[in-house]
C-alpha cells in the first residue's frame, strides 16, 4: 500500500485543475424547483434521480432538508442565493460569508455542491438589482475563498436570453447595450478569473412562441433544410444551437475588448426545456419581448407532450453522445440543465386556466414520467466508476488504499504504469482507475462504486490522456488472460 502514497507527491497546488478534467464536462442534469404543494419529499426525489441515472441538479434555494438528502450520493448540486438576498450580499461581505457558511460549507463535501448561482435572471426578474449583481458575485466568491471552497465551487448567475440583442443571425448576437459594458464586461472578467461559467437560460420554446416565422421542427431541433447565417455561412438545423451560438458570439465580442482568449470562457446552459401542457395566453406570465398577441383562441398550442418529449429527448441524447459543440464552436464543451424535474402546480398565474409555467416537468408529482426519456443513453449496461475529487485528498487516499487492498488492479497507477502520469490530472486519473477497477471486478454490484462518497458512477467512458478506464469487457478479458487472478 505504501506505493499509493507516492501519488501524494503530485498533490497540492495542482488539485484545482482536477475539476476541469474531461470526465466532468458535457454533462446533462435537471433543475429541481419546488414551487408546488404536492411534491415527494427530498429523500424520495434523490432516490428517483439515482434510479434514473441523473447526476447533476440545480436548486433554486439552499434548503437544508434538500441539501442533506443529497449527501453521499455523488450527485452534483448547484445551490442558489435568492434574488431577495442579492442586495445584502453585494454591500455586506459578512452577510455573504455567513450565507456561504450556512448554506454551502455546512453541507460540503458530503453534499457535492459544485456551484452557487447568485440570483436568477436578475436583469429580467429584478432589474432594480442589476447593479448589485457582480458585486454580490464577487462577495460570495470571496466568502468561498475564505472557506477554502473556491476551487471546488464556482460562482455564477443564470441570465435570461433577453440579455442578448440581435440574436438572428447568431453571429450578430451581443449583449444588450444597457448591460454590456456596465455589467457583462466585469462579470465576464470575474468568471474567467475565477474559472467559472457564464450561465445562460435559452428557451427555444419562447422564441418559437414569439415568432411566427420559426418552423416547429427548427425549434424542436430537427429542421432538415437548415437556416443559413449569411454572415458566417454556418447552417443551423436547431434553434437551440442558434441560441447557444448567439451567446458565444456575444461573449466573444466582449472577450475581445477584454483581451480574453475565447477558449478560456466556459459557458453552461442552466435552463433548457419545453412544456408538455398549458396554454400560451394573450398575456403570458413570462414577459415575452415585443408584441406577441398570441391568444388561445387562435389555436396555437405548442406546449404538448409530443413536442416536449421530442425536444427534451433531443437535448438529453445529444448531451449523452458528447455532441456538445455548435456550428460555430464545434468543440465547445458545456453542461445543460433540463428544466425541469417536476410539474410545479404553484407556478404561474392561478385561476381557472392552466398555463405553461406549471407544465415543464419531466415527471408528475407522483414520480410518474410525463413521457419517456433516458439519462443513461443507449449503453445502459455500460458504466464506469470515477473519483469524486470534491471529497478531498484524505478521503480519496483512504478510498484508494481500500480499493488497492481489496482486489483492484493498481499496477497501472504505479510509477511507469499507463495511468501514472506526471501531470496535473494524476490524482483524479489514478484514483479513478483504482475505483473503477474495483467496481468492474465486483461486477458493478450495488454499493461498489461509492467508497463513502469518494466515487460515483458515470455512463460515458472516462479517458485521461492515454489512461482509458477499463470497461466490463476489458476486465473480463484481461482477468481470463492473467495468471493467478481468480476468474470473476
Ligand atoms: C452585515 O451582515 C451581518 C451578517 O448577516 C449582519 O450581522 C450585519 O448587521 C450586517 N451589516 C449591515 C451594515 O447590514
Ligand atoms: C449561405 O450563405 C452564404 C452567403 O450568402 C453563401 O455564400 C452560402 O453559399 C450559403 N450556403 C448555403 C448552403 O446555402
Ligand atoms: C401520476 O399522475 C399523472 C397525472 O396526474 C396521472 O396521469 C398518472 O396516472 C399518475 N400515475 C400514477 C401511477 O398514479
Amino acid at each position: 500500500m505504501a506505493s499509493t502514497r507516492l501519488l501524494m507527491v503530485f498533490l497540492g497546488a495542482t488539485l484545482p485543475l482536477l475539476f476541469l478534467s474531461p470526465a466532468e464536462a458535457g454533462e446533462v442534469g435537471v433543475t429541481y424547483g419546488r414551487v408546488a404543494n404536492n411534491l415527494p419529499n427530498p429523500a424520495r426525489v434523490v432516490k428517483l434521480l439515482q434510479d434514473n441515472g441523473i447526476t447533476m441538479v440545480r436548486l433554486y434555494d439552499a434548503d437544508p432538508v434538500v441539501l442533506k438528502a443529497f449527501a453521499y450520493t455523488g450527485i452534483k448540486v448547484m445551490v442558489m442565493l435568492p434574488n431577495d438576498d442579492l442586495a445584502a450580499a453585494a454591500k455586506n461581505q459578512s452577510f455573504a460569508l455567513q450565507w456561504a457558511r450556512r448554506n454551502v460549507a455546512s453541507y460540503y463535501p458530503a453534499t457535492r455542491i459544485n456551484g452557487v448561482a447568485v440570483g436568477n435572471e436578475v436583469f429580467q426578474e429584478r432589474s432594480d438589482l442589476t447593479r448589485q449583481l457582480v458585486p454580490a458575485m464577487i462577495n460570495v466568491h470571496h466568502a468561498l475563498v475564505n472557506l477554502n471552497l473556491d476551487n471546488a465551487i464556482k460562482v455564477s448567475t443564470p441570465i435570461a436570453f433577453s440579455a442578448l440583442k440581435d440574436t438572428y443571425p447568431p453571429s450578430s448576437g451581443r449583449f444588450r447595450d444597457d448591460i454590456a459594458q456596465s455589467v457583462m464586461k466585469p462579470m465576464l472578467k470575474f468568471l474567467v478569473q475565477t474559472g467559472s461559467y457564464l450561465s445562460m437560460n435559452p428557451y427555444p420554446f419562447f422564441a418559437y412562441a414569439e415568432d411566427p416565422n420559426i418552423d416547429l421542427d427548427y425549434a424542436l431541433g430537427n429542421y432538415k433544410p437548415g437556416v443559413n447565417d449569411t454572415n458566417t455561412g454556418l447552417i443551423y438545423h436547431c434553434l437551440l444551437d442558434a441560441m447557444m451560438d448567439a451567446t458565444y458570439f456575444a461573449i466573444e465580442k466582449l472577450a475581445e475588448q477584454l483581451s480574453i482568449r475565447q477558449g478560456s470562457t466556459n459557458t453552461q446552459f442552466t435552463e433548457v426545456g419545453w412544456p408538455s401542457g398549458g396554454q400560451i395566453r394573450h398575456r403570458g406570465i413570462r414577459p415575452l419581448s415585443g408584441n406577441i398577441g398570441l391568444d388561445v383562441s387562435d389555436g396555437f398550442q405548442p406546449a404538448t407532450v409530443a413536442n416536449a418529449k421530442e425536444f427534451n429527448n433531443y437535448v438529453i441524447k445529444r448531451m449523452l453522445s458528447g455532441k456538445t459543440g455548435t456550428p460555430h464552436l464545434r468543440n465547445a464543451d458545456t453542461n445543460i440543465y433540463i428544466f425541469a424535474l417536476f410539474n410545479e402546480n404553484q407556478k404561474g398565474q392561478q385561476g381557472p386556466y392552466d398555463d405553461v409555467e406549471k407544465n415543464w416537468g419531466l415527471y408528475y408529482p407522483n414520480m410518474t414520467k410525463v413521457y419517456e426519456f433516458n439519462f443513461r443513453g443507449s449503453s445502459m449496461t455500460e458504466s464506469w466508476c470515477v473519483a469524486n475529487a470534491a471529497v478531498g485528498d484524505e478521503r480519496l487516499q483512504a478510498a484508494l488504499d481500500f480499493a488497492c487492498g481489496h482486489g483492484a488492479d493498481c499496477s497501472a497507477i504505479q510509477p511507469g504504469g499507463k495511468c501514472f502520469q506526471p501531470n496535473t490530472m494524476i490524482w483524479y486519473a489514478s484514483t479513478s482507475y483504482a475505483f473503477n477497477s474495483y467496481y468492474q471486478r465486483n461486477q458493478r454490484a450495488l454499493g461498489t462504486c461509492d467508497f463513502a462518497g469518494a466515487a460515483h458512477g458515470v455512463h460515458r467512458k472516462p479517458k485521461f490522456g492515454n489512461c482509458v478506464l477499463p470497461s466490463k469487457d476489458w476486465i473480463d478479458e484481461t482477468a481470463a488472460k492473467s495468471e493467478g487472478y481468480a476468474a470473476i
